[in-house]
């Protein structure tokens, strides 16, 4: 019996259980079953289908499920073990050997060989759709930089991991038929009903729960509104610069986005007017715009209300973070405003909770939930039953206002640390904007620079800043870095900004 070989852990080894049984199809008539058998190992090994170190089912298991006796397979695999395919590890049974026989190995390089040289010589067999390739983005690195300041990311570290856990345990334990079958498309009713009660009184809503449609977060919320409201080739306001994800959400329904500018007012609907005045969809971040932080203006809010009656058409409200707003009063929300039923809101438990949980909601007027609840319905079926479970208690415990309230002095704090970072060592160079609320604040750039080669490269040392450039649809957008300090403590955002300022003063002069 060999001993295992460190790299074929037995991690590595839950890759297939060996419960799995492999799809052997015996001809019957054909050769007898122990060559079969053994001949299907051999390939699967030279292919890669089975891998160095891996599992194979026990022959008792391997018998029964190809209604065979256990004998031939007995032989299958003594032959392949005489032949160096299989092995017999301690303690976890019989694996393909850690080292492939060279017959097998060779086979396998060809087949790579011969793979990667067919692939280009026939593109157009392996054509996708237009805008699978479109949306296709060059690679962030910035998005592969785990420090500071990834945008989005809230203090995972300060989030009441212990309490949580024991609201999945509660729930998880006691599961029973109606928590394990399929869920209602709109959610968990008491979880709705509680995220009603929410916005009732933090976000001036006016809503009942039955509006209350619960979303794997916002931006399954996009999706779910574009498929919605929006037929291809119809028009919708998209802020300009705005949040890459609502282009996304056009671009899967073959909409047309109409960029509308935003000013220190937030989105210039006038200027949407002269663009395309029968849009059918505006797409805005009124709390906290996204990514320059402006305020809608009460103006502007009526002006919007009014056009949307008017024209007969939809504001879908992205309120992705209006929990933490530091110097200035809670804004409500345009919803609460709004008297002709035209606000689709949303909003996520991403930023209160934690991105991975992948749970938010829409509130949708009445007349619209039908073809909401099937649009979601044609998605993904429903949420998980186990987390909205528990994320109802999490809620109804108290747990979730008392961990707003702490995260809002976190970052309250983290927030004037990274403005007195900026101020004290790129302070002629960045010019922060939008620190107002949320747990990100843009920084612009003088004009000119490429604040996409900058972001490139504080990347290559750590330090993920996202050029704000990219949140135009159009060149000659404003240069600019977006910060995210929800998940960096204060030494690490002066750290941060100091190693920035290395690189930044190389492409400023
Ligand atoms: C403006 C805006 N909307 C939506 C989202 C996505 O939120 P979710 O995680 O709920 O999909 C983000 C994420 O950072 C965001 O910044």
């Amino acid at each position: 019996m060999a001993t295992l070989p460190a790299r074929h852990d037995a991690k590595n080894m839950q890759r297939v259980a060996a419960s799995l049984l492999p799809p052997i199809a015996l001809e019957t008539g054909g050769a007898p079953i122990y060559v079969q058998v053994s001949d299907w190992f051999r390939r699967a090994i030279a292919e890669g289908q089975l891998r160095p170190g891996q599992r194979v089912p026990s022959t008792r298991a391997l018998a029964s499920e190809l209604k065979v006796s256990r004998l031939p397979i007995f032989s299958a695999y003594e032959q392949l073990h005489a032949e160096g395919y299989l092995e017999t590890f301690t303690g976890a049974g019989t694996c393909v050997a850690a080292t492939i026989p060279q017959a097998a190995a060779d086979a396998l390089r060809r087949k790579t060989r011969r793979g990667a040289s067919t692939t280009p010589a026939r593109p157009a067999a392996r054509r996708m759709a237009a805008r699978a390739t479109a949306m296709a983005a060059p690679p962030q690195m910035w998005l592969e930089t785990q420090g500071a300041f990834r945008v989005g990311v809230p203090a995972l570290d300060r989030f009441p991991l212990r309490t949580w856990s024991r609201l999945i345990h509660r729930h998880a334990r006691h599961a029973d038929a109606e928590a394990l079958a399929y869920g209602d498309p709109m959610g968990y009713l008491p979880l709705r009903e509680a995220i009603a009660d929410y916005l009732a009184v933090a976000r001036a809503v006016r809503a009942d729960a039955s509006q209350v449609l619960i979303t794997a977060g916002i931006q399954h919320g996009l999706q779910i509104c574009a498929h919605a409201l929006l037929d291809p080739g119809d028009e919708a306001w998209v802020e300009e610069p705005c949040y890459s994800g609502t282009w996304q959400a056009l671009a899967t329904v073959g909409a047309v986005a109409i960029q509308v500018p935003v000013d220190r007012d937030g989105l210039d609907a006038a200027e949407g007017l002269r663009r395309a005045s029968s849009a059918r969809v505006a797409f805005i971040t009124p709390s906290h715009q996204f990514p320059l932080g402006a305020t809608l203006s009460a103006a502007r809010r009526i002006e919007l209300l009014q056009w949307a009656a008017r024209a007969g058409s939809w504001i879908v409200e992205d309120d992705y973070d209006s929990e933490y707003r530091f110097d200035s009063k809670p804004i409500a929300s345009l919803q609460g405003l709004d008297a002709d039923a035209r606000v689709i809101y949303m909003g996520t438990f991403s930023k209160v909770m934690f991105p991975a949980l992948r749970l938010g909601y829409l509130v949708v007027p009445k007349d619209l939930l039908p073809g909401f609840r099937a649009c979601r319905d044609a998605m993904d079926t429903c949420s998980p039953t186990l987390s909205q479970k528990a994320l109802n208690d999490f809620i109804r415990e108290g747990h979730f206002a008392r961990h707003i309230r702490r995260m809002r002095g976190l970052y309250a704090a983290r927030r004037t640390a990274l403005l007195d970072a900026i101020a004290k060592h790129l302070p002629h160079t960045l010019q922060a904007t939008g620190a107002d609320a949320g747990m990100q604040l843009s920084a612009l750039l003088p004009d000119g620079t490429d604040d996409m080669a900058v972001s490139q490269h504080a990347a290559q040392i750590g330090v993920s800043v996202r050029p704000l450039s990219q949140c135009y649809g159009h060149p000659g957008a404003r240069s600019g870095l977006i910060f995210g300090y929800g998940s960096v403590d204060e030494r690490a955002i002066d750290a941060g900004v100091r190693s920035l300022k290395r690189v930044v003063q190389q492409y400023t002069g």
